[in-house]
């Protein structure tokens, strides 16, 4: 028996221990993130956690921060594999600090929409490179000892009733862009784990739909793992059962347990789809070490929670991604410049997006903190207002920065009471047990000092009505908001803002925020408080930023969006900056031809102004070091080494497809493999900035490109790559670092194709001066067509005309590649 036969023995034996309610229970998780132990056979609890931009662990808690790297757009950004699977060893030794096994990540779903609500959390526009990207994280990840999961499966690239939409979609357009980075982390990389998606294809909702859980991702592709189902997605017994899902998240309720054992007793489901489940749950047990008799993961062991080595590589990673996407002789900045900082995002900054790449970070480095420098806002931030500033809040009991929380029954009868330094309190399950009840009542109370006379905006956000009282007068009164799904109301929390006069500066007022939280039963509660001092009318503060500008050497004005705009449940309604941040740009420009933009935002912004202006910088959201990473490129100490992942249109209208509603539930991807950058090609259209566009500090020169001039058309059918020679020389006077890029063509063909596909691409390093070659296999796939008819993948005979360069539309090298 070879090794691998024996390690399948060996779980057979242990399923043949479990009768069938014994099987069946293993399949629901025990709560919200753990799946049960079986003590019988020597199985531990099995926690998983997310996200893509962190792992934070069961709870949402300032008592147990996380690392937070840069969104995952950003990180596609820096087209460095190497970089991304080291990103993975952090988040691997990130999750198993939280005593987790499992980290529901990475999102490779498409920038189908550039409204797309996830589109932060997903890497890019094209297939190829969200495969890449995908497989050196998923290999970082488990190579540091820890299960990823490949989400959403398949076709959630948007939103908007994402429940019940059904995406209609070709065969072609599925295999060929939406399937691809699936079937790269299952085939090439192994991924573990598996989330099937909220939404449906083609009228079967994912955690039934067999044809693609068993037909394409089991049997065609070979996948051994999991499929779980995203949370709350599941929502029948026999057809999820039969359809191929293997585990239901979150539990313990669901529509598994009794019901699908009387559904077996029943033979609507043969008990061999259960055993298939548990089996596949206990391989996934084996390999990540709660199996007793199987050997626990040896991680190789980087990044350690909290290490200077993992702040070292989180600042790295922030600048790499950042994108510089236009420089008039600007940047980099000489470090003794006068700069006047500018903008909503520069103090407030947005690190992250939302939804469940959302995480209590260990710490954040605002673009201010990280420059140095004092910011005037210019316009205020879109979405909520900011949390309240907890240096102004003193718990009146422990007389610490932060509130005092109470818990309460319906009679006031208290149940219990913490200090918390955190002004938005977040259950996402896993509460303590004695204040889990429909009667609970959550009690907020603070200290606030006023810095500043006069009028003061306060908020609240709440699952559930929520109440603010501030020195006795009640400043905001409770109010039931719509309430949809748990998992979407939980992201999508509404604000109530009220306003109050305090006049004495430093003299402390008491808060409280009484809240009443609907889904505590289940473990579930989420509320906050936030807070806007007086200040400067519009007018005023639009002024006051013209003249800091006119005043300075160098305008850094910072604009963008944040998580309240960008999170889940929803897609955005505008491809626009938040309102007036247009207007401050010109305004500022005006004052001060050497401006310099900064983007704050996860997915592509309009940008009207952008010719207007001397520097564009695209810094995504950069996680907790964003403000270090930020001088770090402005003042040129690293290259700015991101390249777009994604196409940013000149307008709305410009956008190949921009509309992500439903139209009577179903979401028709009528243009077929056509998004991103294939379209914008195919039309001849002119984008703000083009697929694969980005600056350095230096300048290069392509020198030359060779290819094999003949490849047989098994060798491709074979998976084999196609290598690409090409040598370029950094013909500038700093060091510098490019990404090059190789686009694959065909004129003559008998099957559509877009102009161009990216085939392959490469990071290189050069001192000044020095002329580098470089080796890049051409994906095999890149010559082939998903062929409908025949249902499989067809390398066409012919030539094909390799482009060379550093963006999709900058392509100086050529070279013809022929298939026979
Ligand atoms: C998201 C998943 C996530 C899960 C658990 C869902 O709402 O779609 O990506 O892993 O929640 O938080």
């Amino acid at each position: 028996m070879s090794s691998a036969e024996e390690f399948e023995a060996r779980l057979r034996d242990l399923l043949g221990a479990l009768d069938l309610p014994a099987k069946i229970r293993l399949l629901t998780g025990a709560d919200a993130w753990a799946l049960p132990a079986e003590p019988a056979i020597g199985l531990r609890r099995l926690v998983m956690t997310d996200g893509p931009a962190g792992a934070r662990g069961s709870h949402f808690d300032e008592r147990d921060p996380s690392a937070h790297t840069p969104n995952p757009t950003a990180l596609a950004a820096s087209w460095d594999r190497e970089l991304v699977r080291r990103i993975g060893l952090l988040l691997a030794a990130e999750t198993r600090a939280k005593g987790a096994q499992v980290l529901l990540a990475p999102t490779i779903n498409l920038h189908r929409s550039p409204l797309g609500g996830r589109h932060f959390e997903c890497f890019a526009e094209d297939p190829l490179l969200t495969a890449e990207i995908g497989l050196a994280y998923v290999r970082g990840v488990q190579q540091g000892g820890v299960a990823a999961c490949a989400k959403h499966f398949v076709a959630n690239d948007s939103e908007d009733q994402r429940f019940t939409l059904s995406v209609e979609v070709a065969e072609r357009a599925l295999r060929e862009l939406y399937l691809a980075p699936f079937e790269t982390l299952v085939r090439a990389g192994g991924v573990e784990v598996v989330m099937a998606a909220y939404n449906a294809v083609r009228g079967s909702t994912m955690t039934e739909h067999r044809g693609l859980q068993v037909g394409v991702l089991k049997e065609e592709w070979g996948f051994t793992g999991p499929i779980v189902s995203d949370w709350t997605a599941a929502r029948s017994t026999a057809p999820s059962a039969n359809g191929g899902l293997d585990l239901v998240m979150p539990g313990p309720d669901g529509p598994w347990g009794e019901k699908l054992e009387a559904a077996v007793r029943a033979g609507e489901v043969p008990e061999v789809e259960i055993d298939d489940k548990v089996l596949r749950l206990l391989r996934l047990a084996a390999a990540t070490g709660v199996l007793d008799g199987f050997p626990a993961p040896e991680p190789e062991a980087a990044y350690p929670v909290g290490s200077p080595a993992q702040t070292e590589l989180l600042r790295e990673a922030a600048a790499r991604g950042m994108v510089l996407l236009r420089n008039e002789n600007l940047l980099p900045l000489a470090p003794d410049t006068r700069i006047a900082l500018i903008g909503p995002n520069a103090a407030n900054t947005a690190t992250r997006g939302g939804g469940s790449a959302d995480l209590s970070p260990r710490r954040e480095v605002s673009f201010a903190a990280g420059l140095g420098l004092p910011a005037t806002e210019g316009v205020r931030p879109g979405g909520r207002q900011p949390l309240i500033d907890l240096a102004d809040c003193v718990d009146p009991v422990t007389g610490e920065p932060g509130f005092q929380v109470e818990y309460r029954d319906a009679d006031g009868g208290l149940l219990g009471s913490e200090h918390r330094a955190t002004a938005r309190l977040a259950w996402l399950g896993l509460p303590e047990e004695q204040w889990r009840r429909d009667d609970l009542r959550v009690v907020m109370r603070t200290s606030y000092r006023p810095r500043v006379a006069g009028t003061h905006t306060f908020g609240v956000t709440g699952l559930g009505p929520t109440s603010l009282t501030v020195h006795g007068q009640r400043v905001i009164e409770p109010v039931t908001s719509g309430w949809h799904s748990l998992v979407d109301s939980f992201d999508n929390i509404t604000e109530q803002l009220g306003t109050v006069v305090l006049s004495d500066v430093d003299t402390p007022v008491e808060l409280v925020v009484e809240h009443r939280p609907i889904a505590a039963k289940h473990g579930y509660l989420r509320c906050g408080i936030t807070h806007r001092a007086p200040g400067r009318d519009a007018e005023e503060e639009l002024a006051e930023a013209v003249r800091q500008a006119e005043a300075a050497e160098v305008a850094v004005v910072v604009v963008g969006t944040n998580a309240d705009l960008e999170s889940e449940s929803h897609d955005r309604t505008t491809l626009a900056l938040p309102p007036g941040q247009d207007e401050l740009v010109r305004r500022v420009a005006a004052a001060n031809p050497r401006t310099v933009v900064v983007v704050n935002a996860g997915s592509p912004v309009l940008m009207p102004w952008a010719e207007e202006v001397a520097a564009v910088l695209y810094a995504w959201f950069p996680g907790q070091e964003a403000g270090h990473a930020l001088a770090d490129v402005l003042y040129g100490r690293a290259e700015p080494g991101g390249r777009l992942p994604t196409t940013f249109p000149r307008t709305a209208e410009q956008a190949p497809v921009l509309d992500t509603t439903p139209a009577d539930g179903v979401l028709r991807y009528d243009e077929g493999i056509l998004i991103g950058y294939r379209a914008y090609d195919q039309h001849r259209l002119d984008p703000a900035f083009c697929f694969g566009h980005g600056l350095g500090y230096t300048t290069w020169d392509y020198r030359s490109a060779e290819s094999p001039t003949g490849v047989s058309a098994a060798t491709l059918h074979a998976g084999q790559p196609i290598p690409v020679r090409v040598t370029l020389t950094n013909t500038g006077t700093r060091p510098g670092r490019e990404v090059v890029q190789v686009y694959l063509g065909r004129h003559a063909s008998r099957y559509q194709r877009p102009p161009r596909v990216l085939a392959g691409f490469a990071v290189v390093d050069a001192e000044p001066g020095e002329t580098v070659e470089v080796e890049i296999p051409l994906a095999p796939r890149a010559f082939c067509v998903y062929d409908e008819q025949r249902r499989d993948w067809l390398p066409e005979h012919g030539s094909y005309l390799a482009e060379i360069g550093r963006s999709s539309r900058d392509l100086p090298l050529t070279a013809v590649v022929t298939v026979h």
